[in-house]
């Protein structure tokens, strides 16, 4: 067997919620496969550094065997030192009654901060994944704070949406979760991101169908479908009292592991990466758009018919994102 090298993974805010889910599930090989050793980089902020202590020391006690090291810190220059994949989860959560504009001038100041370090002391090829909210807002400041990184190595977390869309509709027509496929989240990781499942299929004994000849109900799927998506986040604060945390963690490894290790032929995910100006949405924005993966490299799904329903709430939720960039920019002035 050749000795693999093990990847550097820094998880910011890792004493919180979703890092404590986070961080075994990349020990135990969720998010880069079975074969491949890690050395984990956590991060958080003075008042949180006993709590991560403690995450070490549950992280050495689990005796996860590919991992190979943990570097606990405060310090964000010795977290980000030659790391080759960056999850940021720090920061402040939503509570229940708040919109994720209400996070916003906190949240974006941490991105501008963590931008120069990253830049600085990561490895030049770091991929970088931008969980804390407002997630694509925060990975756009992120990106121009950090003009050294490539653009398509910036991204933000919609696969949490992608997958409880995937789960609606196993719900809804009662089929196993991994036959359906191809959904997509559209814009903004909030409740004006556009859940599309116009092109998305369910593999049945009689090949790939449809999803919207299977509900066959189409005012469900442009109404009580769409808004759960769009609300589940909220409906899971208003349940626990707290933010979601393991299908975050979960979707987390999932981007990751797709981005890395490539997406299956066929099938495509949703991840904010930084607009083109595909489908019309203006260049520069991070927007969820549907993406293929291969070979470490993600590209934009092209072609897509559009219909005038889809255009409507696509252009809704960009319109969102440019507010989001001029609110956030007058929080960092
Ligand atoms: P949490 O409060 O439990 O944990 C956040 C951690 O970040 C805390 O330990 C805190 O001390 C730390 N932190 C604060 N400032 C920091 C800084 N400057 N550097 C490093 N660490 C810092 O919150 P959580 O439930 O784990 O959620 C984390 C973030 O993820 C929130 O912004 C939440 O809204 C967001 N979130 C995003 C998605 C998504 O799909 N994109 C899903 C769920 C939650
Ligand atoms: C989620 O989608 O669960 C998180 O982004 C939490 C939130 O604020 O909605």
């Amino acid at each position: 067997m050749v000795a693999t090298d093990p990847v550097r993974v820094l998880v910011t805010g890792a004493a919180g919620q979703i890092g404590y889910a986070l961080v075994p599930m990349i020990a135990r090989g969720v998010m880069l496969g079975p074969n491949q050793p890690v050395i984990l980089h956590m991060l958080d902020i003075e008042p949180a550094a006993d709590a991560l202590k403690g995450v070490k020391m549950e992280l050495i006690d689990a005796a996860f065997p590919l991992l190979r090291g943990v570097v606990a810190t405060t310090d964000v220059t010795e977290a980000c030192k030659g790391v080759n994949i960056a999850v940021m989860v720090g920061g402040f959560p939503r509570k229940e009654g708040m919109e994720r504009k209400d996070v916003m001038s906190k949240n974006v100041s941490i991105y501008k901060a963590q931008a120069s370090a990253l830049e600085q002391h990561a490895a030049s090829d770091c991929k970088v994944l931008v969980v804390a909210n407002p997630a694509n807002t925060n990975a756009l400041i992120l990106k121009e704070f950090a003009p050294s990184i490539p653009e398509k190595n910036i991204t933000c977390l919609t696969r949490l949406d992608h997958n409880r869309a995937l789960g609606q509709i196993s719900e809804r027509v009662n089929v196993h979760v991994s036959d359906v496929k191809n959904v997509i989240i559209w814009g903004n990781h909030s409740s004006t991101q556009y859940p599309d499942v116009n092109h998305a299929t369910i593999n049945t004994s009689s090949g790939h169908k449809p999803v919207k000849e299977l509900v066959s109900d189409d005012n469900w799927v442009k109404t009580e479908f769409i808004s759960i998506v769009q609300q589940r986040g909220a409906a899971i604060i208003k349940a626990r009292k707290l933010s979601s945390a393991l299908s975050a963690a979960s979707a987390a490894c999932d981007h990751i592991r797709d981005w890395v290790l490539g997406t299956p032929k066929g099938s495509w995910v949703s991840m904010g990466v930084y607009s083109d100006g595909s489908y019309g949405i203006q260049p520069g924005l991070i927007y969820s758009f549907p993406v293929t993966c291969e070979k470490g490299d993600w590209n934009i799904v092209q072609g897509l018919k559009i219909d005038e329903f889809s255009r409507e709430k696509m252009d809704k939720t960009a319109e969102e994102l440019i507010e989001e960039k001029t609110l956030a920019k007058s929080c960092l002035n």
